[in-house]
Parts: structure tokens; C-alpha cells; sequence
């Protein structure tokens, strides 16, 4: 079940397009943070919002990287390993994080913290190596900047749970 906020977002969105089948990406993606990522339901629900068959939101889906039909990790390292991070160590850096995580492309650390991608280009190419985490990017990446953040990462998911009212 959507919630409230969120089907009030996808009304919000859809009316900034003048054909609401254009919105299908955007609510995708807000209902991917919502929910943690494309489940059958959000499908549907996109799919009856913007009046198309579920199966135009579906091609959508198996059209864009970014959106996942499995759950992943709550941050999501997309190191790019396209030409000009290759040639400025991209490889190394995806290497790096998966002994660093102990996963390969495509899985998630058994706790659910990290999941762990191979991409093309970002867009980030003068910052090579470059990855992206969730939304933000990290430029000019090596072994020990991989290191400090995904410590970062680890502290600033602990300081989180420690502020839920415990
Ligand atoms: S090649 Fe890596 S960001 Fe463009």
C-alpha cells in the first residue's frame, strides 16, 4: 500500500507534464525511495496513474539502470568503469570496494547497508574515477577516499539508529 504522502507526490508530478505518461520515470523513482525499490504494486500503481498498460511501466523499468525490481542496500555505490575512469584507475576502485564489502556487482552486504554496481559513464568523467552513492557523486576516488567514506556511510547509519528514541 502506498502512503498518503506519496501518492499526493505522484498527483503533484504528474500534473507538470502535459502527457502524464511522461511522469512514469519520476514517480518511479519517488516510489523507489519510498519503498526501497519497484515492487509489482508501484508498477500498477504508476501504471493506473498515468492510464497506460502495467506492461509500458515495465519496459520502462528494464529500460533504465537506476531502478531496481529487488530490494537493495540503503546505499547503493555505482562505481563507473567507462573509459576515462579506466584509465584513471576505475577498475581498481570497484575492486577496492567489493573486497572492502565483500560483495560483487549486483549483490548487497548481508546486513542490507551496501549494495555494490559496475556502471558506464556518470557524466562525472573530470572527476575520473568517479562513483555515485544513491544521489551524490564522489570524484577524484582512491582506495583510501573509498575507505573514509564508506566509514562515513557506516557511522552515519549508526548515528541514525541511535536517534530513534532509544
Ligand atoms: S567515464 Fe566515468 S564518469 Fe564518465
Amino acid at each position: 500500500m502506498l502512503s498518503e504522502s506519496l501518492k499526493a507526490k505522484f498527483e503533484e508530478i504528474i500534473a507538470r507534464y502535459p502527457l502524464k505518461r511522461s511522469a512514469i520515470v519520476p514517480l518511479l523513482m519517488f516510489g523507489q525511495d519510498e519503498i526501497g525499490y519497484v515492487s509489482d504494486e508501484l508498477i500498477e500503481e504508476v501504471a493506473r496513474a498515468v492510464g497506460v498498460p502495467a506492461i509500458e511501466v515495465i519496459e520502462d523499468v528494464g529500460y533504465y539502470s537506476m531502478l531496481h525490481r529487488q530490494p537493495i542496500g540503503k546505499y547503493n555505490l555505482q562505481v563507473c568503469t567507462n573509459v576515462s575512469c579506466m584509465l584513471r584507475g576505475g577498475e581498481a576502485i570497484f575492486a577496492h570496494c567489493s573486497k572492502r564489502l565483500g560483495i560483487g556487482h549486483k549483490q548487497t552486504t548481508p546486513d542490507g547497508l551496501f549494495s555494490l554496481e559496475e556502471v558506464e559513464c556518470i557524466g562525472a568523467c573530470c572527476g575520473a574515477p568517479a562513483m555515485q552513492v544513491n544521489y551524490d557523486y564522489y570524484e577524484n576516488l582512491t582506495p583510501a577516499k573509498v575507505d573514509q567514506l564508506i566509514d562515513q556511510l557506516r557511522e552515519a547509519h549508526r548515528n541514525l539508529g541511535s536517534g530513534t528514541g532509544e
